[in-house]
């Protein structure tokens, strides 16, 4: 089904009913309203002005139409900053972040917390069990604009609280940060600073900490709003719009959630993630093939196997590098994408083009003259399609598990140790070598049971908690684990075994010695699998015979009762031979070689490929119809 984002306090009241006709007839059912109103809503301290929501609601419920209500946390109003300056974040340097946007608000804010839970409140009284309203978002989008961690006393406070609840002494916590290190010791909780405006790298261990609290932050607070609106809400679904490219917050934490959702801006998102300049250039107009399926997949994970676009990008956005319109035909395949990994909804950002304010050149599915924008039109072709085809099957598990973490987000973060180590880039990398195979894959958090998956990989896990070992243990499927996997404890130090530290119980094996190489340094791969590794190389210690090794004879892959482990980042041609071997000839995936702009993706029966290049393709395997051809920027499926 299809949703828009759409703000009535935007237009004149006279517009509502005809854009909510409009909203039908597109055959747009769900709309998602309300989650910057709070200035309008509450315009004084507990003044409310409900009347003009009720309004909006009542013609979106009578044109049949079903709500998203947004809890409107994102925009605390003026008067409220004003009266409790302390709700503003501060940022690393120690400045205060000021009001004149949004999301000024830092998650260690007691006044905060208490102001959310009475606006909160206030809209599930009011809303919670109106006949069209049925479901809600939180707050929008927790952490955009960096604003997950903030640096001011509250949150050194609050860090305090959450050090002295999980290390119970200070010896405790010198121990497990290795405060010895540069006369570090603290003699009280209360000594310890945020590890910000020092003279230079402050303790790992410290830093590690202090994301997991803020992490810890975002999820309570988001779980405060949850228990509100389920108390004064009953039946209706509760979700939060997640970010892509975004791992400043455990998203695995957020199970309190009915469904995840997620803002889907894949042309934004190419000026963002490290492209080279030429995939940049090559993806422009399209995005890369990878980038909005990765999210799907990593968010029907978060959701439990439910998840919505919660905002499709419609045309051009306001916010990246460069903006350019998208390739014609694109917005349409976007949403099929969307829908082919399962996703339940797609809601486009925006309904209309705001002719004012920040975003007057984000487009929206209609012009500022009330017009279709081109985006508009493709959105009503999907609404046609989806009319005529009927309901999609179910999502079925995919063969391929991709375990994804963010505390190695994190870890790798702290100390890259090679200025390109970047652990989002290693896991999409993976990905996208898995997909290049015609692979369907689940993103599945450390720690998850893998029953049912034939080929397990794990592009790097620093940290290997014990529910992660067990759940690794109990799968006879071949699992592939990638460098610096298992190379810290919980506590940010190397494990007194050496790494893969706890995995050493899988594959019998030490990693003694690690370089990160520059751009331009490479070490080739030559064995069972061929290629090259690129930024980073281990050298390992076994007594195993290796699958493979690097030119001076140390091991590159090793593999041990199905277990492998790759000593180095691979290039894309020593990925691939290694996923031909690991999923290929051990787990007996059938793998397809797909040329880079096409993609497939299985749900339930039906198997759908997708082509975001200008160059036709015909699966000469067969598997989509006989004969079957992908018309540049088109889709097709097999049933
Ligand atoms: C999202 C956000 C929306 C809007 C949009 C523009 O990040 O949730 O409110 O700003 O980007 O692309």
């Amino acid at each position: 089904m299809l949703g828009v984002c759409y703000y009535p306090e935007h237009w004149p009241e006279d517009l509502w009913r005809e854009d909510a006709r409009r909203m039908a007839e597109l055959g747009i059912t769900y709309v998602r309203i309300g989650e910057f109103s709070w200035s309008l809503i509450e315009p004084e301290e507990g003044r409310f002005d409900w009347a003009w929501l009720d309004r909006a609601v009542e013609v979106l419920g009578s044109h049949g139409l079903k709500i998203v209500m947004g809890t409107p946390t994102a925009t605390p109003p003026k008067w409220l900053i004003d009266r409790n300056p302390n709700i503003l974040p501060v940022d690393a340097s120690g400045q205060v972040r000021g009001f004149g946007s949004r999301r000024h608000y830092s998650f260690s804010s007691k006044t905060y917390w208490a102001e959310s839970r009475r606006i909160v409140e206030a809209f599930a009284r009011h809303y919670g069990r109106n006949e069209a309203v049925a479901g809600w978002q939180t707050d929008n989008e927790y952490g955009c604009h960096n604003t997950v961690l903030s640096w001011g006393a509250e949150d050194l406070a609050a860090f305090h609280s959450w050090l002295r609840r999980r290390y119970q002494t200070p010896d405790a916590l010198n121990d497990a940060w290795g405060n010895v290190f540069w006369s570090q010791e603290v003699r009280s909780f209360d000594e310890i600073a945020l590890p910000n405006l020092a003279v230079t790298e402050t303790n790992p261990a410290a830093r590690l900490d202090f994301r997991r609290f803020a992490s810890e932050q975002v999820a309570d607070y988001d779980r405060m709003q949850v228990e509100i609106l389920r108390k004064h809400s009953p039946g209706r679904f509760i979700t939060h719009n997640f970010m892509g490219f975004f791992r400043e917050f455990d998203h695995w934490a957020f199970d309190h959630l009915d469904l995840a959702s997620w803002d889907s801006y894949p042309l934004g998102f190419v000026e963002q993630f490290p492209f080279s300049e030429a995939e940049r250039e090559r993806w422009a107009l399209t995005s890369h093939p990878d980038i909005a399926a990765f999210h799907h997949d990593l968010y029907r994970g978060v959701g439990r196997g439910r998840f919505w676009v919660m905002e499709q990008q419609p045309g051009p956005v306001n916010w990246a590098s460069w903006n350019p319109v998208p390739h014609p035909g694109m917005v349409r395949l976007w949403t099929w994408e969307a829908f082919a990994h399962g996703a339940e909804v797609v809601s486009y950002f925006r309904w209309r083009q705001a002719p004012f304010a920040q975003e007057q050149m984000h487009a929206g599915l209609n012009r500022p003259d009330r017009t279709l924008s081109p985006g508009g039109k493709e959105a009503t072709q999907v609404a046609r399609e989806l009319e005529s085809r009927g309901p999609l099957p179910d999502t079925q598990q995919a063969p391929v598990a991709l375990v994804f973490d963010y505390e190695a987000a994190w870890i790798t973060d702290i100390q890259p140790q090679g200025r390109d180590f970047s652990y989002g880039e290693l896991a999409f990398r993976w990905y996208e070598g898995l997909r290049r195979l015609g692979l369907d894959i689940d993103i599945v958090p450390p720690g998850q049971p893998l029953q049912g998956y034939r080929a397990v990989v794990v592009p790097s896990l620093p940290h290997i908690s014990e529910a992660a070992l067990a759940a690794f243990q109990a799968t006879e499927a071949p699992i592939l684990f990638g460098p610096r996997s298992g190379s810290k404890t919980r506590h940010f130090a190397i494990p007194p075994e050496l790494p893969p530290g706890p995995l050493q119980a899988l594959l019998p094996l030490k990693v003694i010695q690690v370089a990160s190489l520059r751009p331009g340094l490479s070490a080739a791969v030559r064995g069972k699998v061929q290629g090259s590794a690129e930024r980073w190389r281990e050298w390992v210690e076994t007594a195993l015979e290796p699958v493979a090794r690097f030119s001076d004879g140390s091991p590159s892959l090793v593999e041990y009762g199905n277990r492998f482990y790759l000593a180095a980042w691979p290039a894309a041609d020593l990925l691939r031979s290694t996923c031909q071997l690991v999923l290929g000839e051990r787990a007996g995936l059938a793998l397809s070689d797909l040329p880079e702009h096409i993609r497939l993706r299985r749900r339930g029966d039906v198997l759908f490929a997708f082509n975001y290049g200008p160059e036709a393709w015909s699966d000469a395997a067969g598997r989509i119809a006989d004969g079957a051809t992908v018309a540049p920027y088109d889709w097709v499926s097999s049933g």
